[in-house]
């Protein structure tokens, strides 16, 4: 199966191959970003990311082809990320995957960004013991999923404003670190002290999550209180202002911040939910942190923990055959060409999606 992913900033494709065992393989996974592309404006501005979608498409499809030793002519399926995403970005990769099915007269899958992170640790991994819970990180969603099958999930709880990820990229930004910033933010992180700054962590529902009130006080700690009233209001400092060591604290307070509200909720809904799994994917799957706490708490509740290697944390197309082979083992033939691309995913309610700082 050839997989196509373009509803952001990163232009994907990967082929996936059944094994002669039933499991699912990954033969290539390529991934052309734009991160240099959006740089200077601190966010992915939307036209300038379906452009670049254009002119990656095809060199990205025949890359995936090529490094998995095979030709377009040999393909089975084809599946590709529909929604939710940059509606300009996610219409290249549509496209190009609606032409390659039609021509070919090959199955074709639109499959859901989120659901394809939900299910990411599940390549090459056995199959999920039910029920199970499932977390979605990233720089567009922070969901919490209740999973009873690999049918669809039910949303638990959601993000009432920036997504995680993005809130990390916000972090960074105001410490002076390059777009996208969350890695950025945890190698510098890694010389700070996390006690430094007790940064607050959301009051919200037990279930939903909120990265507000956490960004404002690290821009706060960063720029300092802003000075004057009104229109007259302005900050006295930058990070350009602060010590290296500073900013060290600063970035390992705020990632402890972040990582502990994200791992609050978690264990309320596994208070709620009691679950012999959990899944979880997105690119703040990326962070190591993030990951040892995952661990941790997999560990002492005897659960197993379905996390992909960091390769399937940021967007990547491998995930979204994996998500699109869930649905052929379970006897789906695919959907119809006229399938439209949407903005909005049909799991989260209300996703937030990254724009332009
Ligand atoms: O899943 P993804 O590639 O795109 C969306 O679906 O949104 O996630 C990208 C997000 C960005 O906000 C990026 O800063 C964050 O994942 N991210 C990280 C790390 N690596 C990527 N955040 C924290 N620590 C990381 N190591
Ligand atoms: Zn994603």
């Amino acid at each position: 199966m050839l997989a196509i992913e373009s509803s952001c900033d990163e232009t994907a494709a990967a082929v996936v191959e059944r094994t002669e065992a039933g499991e699912l393989a990954v033969l290539s996974n390529i991934v052309a970003s734009q991160h240099d592309l959006h740089q200077r404006y601190a966010g992915v501005v939307p036209e300038i990311a379906s452009r670049a979608h254009l002119e990656k498409i095809l060199p990205v499809i025949h890359e995936a082809l090529a490094s998995a030793k095979l030709k377009l002519c040999h393909v089975d399926a084809v599946s590709v990320g529909i929604r939710p995403g940059l509606i300009g970005s996610l219409l290249v990769g549509v496209s190009a995957a609606k032409a390659i099915a039609w021509s070919l007269s090959k199955p074709f899958f639109g499959i859901d960004h989120v659901e394809a992170h939900l299910w990411s640790g599940l390549l090459g991994q056995s199959a999920a013991e039910f029920p199970a819970l499932g977390l979605v990180v990233s720089g567009g969603h922070t969901s919490l999923f209740h999973l009873d099958s690999q049918m669809t999930p039910t949303l638990l709880g959601s993000t009432i404003d920036d997504a995680v990820g993005e809130a990390f990229d916000k972090a960074a930004f105001m410490l002076g670190l390059p777009h996208p910033g969350g890695p950025h933010l945890e190698q510098l992180a890694r010389g700070g002290n996390p006690q430094a700054h007790a940064f607050p962590l959301a009051q919200t529902d037990a279930l939903q999550f909120s990265f507000s009130g956490l960004k404002t006080a690290m821009l706060y700690a960063v720029r300092g209180v802003p000075a004057g009233r009104g229109k007259s209001s302005h900050f006295t400092r930058s990070h350009r202002d602060l010590p290296q060591g500073a900013k060290a604290d600063l970035a390992a307070s705020f990632q402890r911040a972040a990582i502990a509200s994200v791992l609050r909720r978690l264990r309320e809904a596994h208070a709620r939910y009691p679950c012999k799994t959990l899944c979880v994917g997105g690119g703040v799957v990326a962070n190591q942190a993030l990951r040892h706490e995952l661990m941790v708490f997999a560990v002492e509740r005897n659960i197993a923990l379905r996390m992909p290697p960091q390769e399937y944390c940021v967007d990547n197309a491998a995930m979204i055959g994996g998500a699109a082979w869930m649905r052929i083992v379970r006897g789906d033939a695919g959907d119809p060409l006229t399938m439209p691309a949407q903005p909005n995913s049909a799991l989260a309610s209300a996703p937030t999606m990254r724009g332009t700082r």
